[in-house]
């Protein structure tokens, strides 16, 4: 079964509540994100193995700062507490907790000094990176400390006789490089967990609960060609065969042979019954004149669900749709504490069209992060092209093209995107990057072209670095790569002559120019 075996995980409202979910699962065991005023009811329901409490705001004395149910301990399972959250758990059993009278930041050495399970094969010395302004002032009596660090005493430590480990350091960042054995020894040394969270089992249960879900009916899946909704077809259809039908919408604003890519994979390869829905010349005429970033999306947005609906109509006894919706999307819309940033743009495109269809969701991706799901494609035998592909907004090279949206500035941009990409795969850098594409820019430039004086259009490569797509650093694409691209556009690509490489990082700057 697949949720026989949770850790949960009570977010305090740190930056790394994620990351901490997916050691825990990378270690071989489901996780599961929970408020922290998650009550014991809810707890006893989850039936947790183990309980992590996550770092979180500075001081636990600060007004408002988060807190669990104080009988938590009742409980009776294990409890690792990091950084904020073994000053939680301390507080809760009696210790005290107050500034210290060094910060900490950075990385720092600790150095075991109990024979402990938690820190079990782990090397006397060993780094760790701390980030906190209090620690444990003093450890009671029923307290044992494990390791310490040069200005912390209690770095780690547990409680004589219940089972309350905590660490003032971050075990789940790749600062601390063994960190993994720390989580792996709470996992299986403490919480006696038997490890059983794979990708393969994932989707062996996956199918059976899809199956379960669906009985004899129909679902319909809209494919993108992005690596979730392709990984959901493709799991959605190992279960169900030909009850699942997929709808692909060309709405004219696809990259090159992003079609074609995905007509070869799903009609070519999997046999899946795949309806190609040509809506190109409706969005372009909407979109005509059209400047404004937002007004484009919403067109877009609006368009894609006429177009759906369309062609779903021309499929009957549909009852359920199929979402390639993640673990992450789950968390940021009611979770609570995590993943609150501003919606700083209309990022669901596709919002309402199960109310509309009258559809149920089928959302089989719902408890994975994006490296599990590539995992799962992988398994499922999705070519690399689409498993590794990078995220391609829902309302594509229209905000790329800066400024109004016609036949020829789409050609362009593709035919200059397209040498970007390949470039790219041609020197082993795509996997490297997290997202890298062009734009084209409203204005004209003066440039020489043989003899003659041009005026013409600006391409910029956007290329960028990120672990979550909220925080972005440019690329250090090596220069003569970028030299290539530049040459090959500003050669090939006819209305271009001039080039140039976005540096921005995001914040401020977005990773979509619109
Ligand atoms: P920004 O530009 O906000 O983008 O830094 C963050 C990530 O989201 C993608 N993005 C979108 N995806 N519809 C989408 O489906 C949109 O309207 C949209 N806008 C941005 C962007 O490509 C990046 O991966």
């Amino acid at each position: 079964m697949l949720h026989n075996e949770v850790i949960a995980i009570l977010d305090f409202g740190s930056q790394y509540a994620q990351l901490i979910a997916r050691r825990v699962r990378e270690a071989g065991v489901y996780s599961e994100l929970v408020r922290p005023d998650i009550t014991l009811d809810q707890l006893r329901k989850l039936n947790p193995k183990g309980l992590i409490f996550s770092g979180g705001p500075a001081s636990v004395y600060e007004p408002g700062a988060p807190k669990c149910d104080p009988r938590i301990f009742e409980l009776g399972v294990p409890v690792l507490g990091i950084c904020y959250g073994m000053q939680i758990g301390a507080q809760l059993l009696g210790g005290q907790v107050k500034p210290a009278s060094a910060r900490e930041y950075g990385r720092t050495k600790l150095t075991v000094i109990e024979n402990d399970a938690l820190v079990k094969t782990l090397p006397q010395e060993t780094t760790a990176w701390m980030s906190h302004g209090d620690q444990i002032h003093e450890l009671p009596d029923d307290f044992i400390a494990i390791a310490k660090t040069p200005t912390c005493p209690y770095a780690a430590a547990r409680h004589r006789t219940r089972p309350f480990y905590g660490v003032q350091f971050h075990p789940e960042v790749t600062h601390t490089p063994r960190g993994e054995t720390i989580f792996r020894n709470f996992l299986y040394e403490i919480c006696h967990c038997s490890g059983k969270w794979t990708m393969g089992n994932f989707v062996e249960q996956a199918v059976a609960t899809i199956r379960q879900q669906v009985g004899s009916n129909k679902v319909i899946c809209g494919l993108s060609g992005g690596v979730d909704s392709s990984v959901a077809a493709a799991l959605i259809h190992k279960a169900i065969g030909e009850q699942l039908v997929c709808i692909f919408v060309d709405n004219g604003l696809l990259r090159k042979h992003e079609q074609q890519l995905v007509e070869n994979t799903f009609r070519g390869h999997f046999k899946i019954d795949l309806r190609l829905h040509d809506a190109s010349q409706a969005f372009l005429q909407h979109l005509r004149g059209v400047t404004d970033p937002q007004e484009k999306r919403k067109i877009i947005g609006a368009q894609f669900i006429e177009a759906f609906k369309r062609e779903a109509a021309n499929i009957h006894d549909v009852r359920f749709l199929a979402q390639g919706t993640l673990y992450p999307d789950v968390i940021e819309s009611g979770h609570g504490y995590a993943g609150t940033a501003a919606n700083i743009k209309l990022h669901h495109n596709v919002g309402g069209l199960p109310e509309q269809l009258g559809f149920e969701l089928v959302e089989p991706l719902r408890n994975l992060f994006k490296d599990e799901v590539r995992k799962v494609g992988e398994m499922l035998g999705l070519p690399e092209e689409i498993v590794w592909r990078h995220p391609f907004p829902g309302p594509g090279l229209a905000v790329r093209i800066i400024g109004e949206i016609t036949e020829e500035r789409l050609k362009i941009l593709r035919d200059a995107d397209e040498i970007v990409i390949e470039e790219l795969y041609a020197n082993h850098l795509y996997r490297k990057t997290a997202q890298v594409f062009a734009v084209l820019l409203p204005i004209g430039t003066v440039g020489v072209m043989g003899d003659a004086r041009s005026y013409d259009s600006v391409i910029a490569i956007r290329a960028v670095e990120s672990q979550d797509f909220m925080t972005a650093d440019w690329a250090r694409i090596p220069y003569d790569v970028l030299a290539t691209m530049s040459n090959r556009i500003i050669n090939e690509v006819r209305g271009v002559n001039r080039v140039v490489y976005d540096i921005s990082t995001k914040p401020p700057a977005t990773i979509e120019w619109e």
